[in-house]
């Protein structure tokens, strides 16, 4: 775990959180990382519509994660279920700055703490190494592979798919 670990709260989204999450979205390094179900931050339209799709969504629940000790409570990521093909999925996001502080695993428990419904998916690109820790860490198991369209990268991508029973 972290020798460093950041202090975070998780709360509702906020309209002026969007641009923070945007932000995040242009990172190459982060990009790199994302499964190919991540919403098209190469395009702020489908960004925009991505966003307005989930907030509007009466089972998707999200939330923002913040740091708890900074007076700004600073916006360092968010947090989210949605359904997917009936089924629940969670997906996250850390802003680089604070990559490696336990800010993913973290967030992940407290809200896994928070929405309660299992079993719980999680689909990530296969390489992604970070977010299979984070994962992990919370009780997630690897249950099997798909391939998808990935707008960003403007091709299909091999992720996987792990379940919280
Ligand atoms: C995945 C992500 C959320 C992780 O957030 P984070 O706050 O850095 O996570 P944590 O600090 O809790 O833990 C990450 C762990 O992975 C480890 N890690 C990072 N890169 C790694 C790699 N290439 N190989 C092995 N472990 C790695 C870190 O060292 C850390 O472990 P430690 O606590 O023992 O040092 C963040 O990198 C991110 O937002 N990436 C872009 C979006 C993304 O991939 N979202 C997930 C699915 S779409």
């Amino acid at each position: 775990m972290s020798e460093n670990p950041v202090a975070i709260v998780l709360r509702d989204v906020e309209d002026a959180d969007l641009h923070a999450f945007y932000s995040y979205l242009q990172d190459p390094q982060a990009q790199a990382m994302a499964s190919s179900s991540t919403e098209d931050g190469s395009d702020p339209q489908a960004f925009d519509s991505y966003w307005a799709k989930l907030r509007r969504s009466p089972t998707a629940v999200m939330r923002t994660i913040a740091l708890a000790e900074d007076p700004e409570h600073a916006v360092v990521g968010h947090i989210e279920k949605f359904d997917d093909e009936d089924r629940p999925y969670v997906r996250y996001w850390v802003d680089r700055e604070y990559w490696g502080r336990g800010i993913g695993t973290n967030a992940l428990r407290m809200f896994l703490d928070e929405v309660r419904e299992r079993p719980v998916f999680a689909r990530q690109n296969r390489s992604n190494e970070a977010s299979l820790v984070v994962l992990k860490r919370n009780g997630f198991r690897h249950i099997g592979q798909d391939t998808g369209y990935d707008a960003m990268r403007g091709r299909m991508v091999d992720d996987i798919i792990l379940r919280l029973a």
